[in-house]
């Protein structure tokens, strides 16, 4: 069993990948997508995506973290996995999952899971510019508007050498809405022979076992199910689902509040606990009353006390 965390841009920064790994059970984290055009970026971009670079690659709490590349042009996607991975990456990653209509229509993400050609062409470009030691993934959906190319992209993606495949299990017009399809994930299961990283909607140790059975494989990757409940990975690894007392999401809550305090704009900080707390309060009742409380609040101060309160 291998379980990684998601990547989730505006979402999943580094202080929440630092927070979530932290509770244990990961195995590696995937960073937030750059998103590469035709050129080699300085190496500032790639720390200010994923700062975890300046500490050898790994989360405060020692998880590694692979830097997700999205694009389609071959020389600079193969120029920035190199740069990646000799400031530190882990692996690499390549983004063939994005929904966003803006990065799709400048051929980026999920439009490219139309051309199984370029799938190949993009991956075989990263694999070429990497040591062979180095491991290369992809993350795609089931396709674009329909399953049809779905088994040719898998295929497209292995036969271009990528070491592991993620899939995402709903199409890209499926965007978010439940339920994830993880038996087609069994039928990419049976048609590749590379590792294969179940996806979507994996909320539960009980969602961790009827994934597992449909897709055929145990190795899965949590997004938004470990941003509501951060000891998710600790829980199937136990393979029992545990208490997570409300105090022990205030001791979080505050941590993420001080170190993002440091690092953001205050308007920023009330917006980022306010994101979380969504996410939190599908299943900590204590989080409705909380997000009630902050829903429409502006004052970094007054979030601030309210935070506190919880841990008081
Ligand atoms: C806010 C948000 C941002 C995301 N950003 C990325 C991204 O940068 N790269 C990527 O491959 N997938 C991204 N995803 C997709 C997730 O990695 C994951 O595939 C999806 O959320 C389904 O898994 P889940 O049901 O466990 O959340 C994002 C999802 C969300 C909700």
């Amino acid at each position: 069993m291998r379980i990684i965390l998601a990547p989730m841009e505006g979402l999943a920064d580094v202080h929440l990948r630092r927070l979530i790994t932290a509770q244990g059970g990961f195995d590696w984290v995937v960073s937030e997508f750059i998103r590469v055009l035709d050129h080699t970026y300085p190496d500032k971009v790639f720390y200010s995506i994923c700062p975890e670079l300046l500490q050898g690659g790994h989360t405060a709490s020692g998880t590694p973290v692979r830097v997700q590349l999205l694009g389609n042009h071959i020389e600079a996607m193969a120029s920035n996995a190199r740069r990646a991975v000799e400031l530190g990456s882990h692996g690499l990653d390549i983004n063939f999952g994005c929904p966003s209509k803006t990065v799709n229509r400048h051929r980026g993400g999920a439009v490219l899971l139309k051309e199984p050609e370029t799938l190949y062409e993009v991956v075989r470009a990263v694999r070429d510019a990497l040591p062979k030691s180095v491991v290369v993934s992809a993350k795609m959906r089931l396709g674009f508007d329909d399953t049809a190319l779905m088994l040719d992209n898998a295929a497209a993606i292995e036969a271009a050498g990528a070491d592991e495949l993620t899939v995402h299990a709903r199409t890209r017009l499926q965007g978010y809405a439940p339920p994830a399809h993880w038996e087609e994930l069994g039928r990419i299961r049976e048609h590749i022979r590379i590792p294969l990283i179940a996806n979507g909607d994996i909320w539960s140790v009980d969602d961790y076992h009827r994934c597992v059975a449909a897709a055929g494989t145990a190795d899965i990757m949590l997004g938004r199910g470990a941003v509501r409940l951060p000891t998710l990975a600790r829980q199937i690894r136990a393979n029992q689902p545990m208490e997570t007392p409300w105090s022990s999401i205030g001791i979080l809550l505050n941590s993420f509040w001080q170190e993002i305090s440091v690092a953001l704009t205050p308007k920023d900080c009330v917006g980022r606990v306010k994101q979380w707390v969504n996410y939190l309060r599908q299943i900590h009742p204590e989080a409705e009353a909380l997000w009630r409380a902050i829903r429409e609040e502006r004052s970094a101060q007054n979030v601030n006390a309210l935070l506190a309160a919880i841990v008081q």
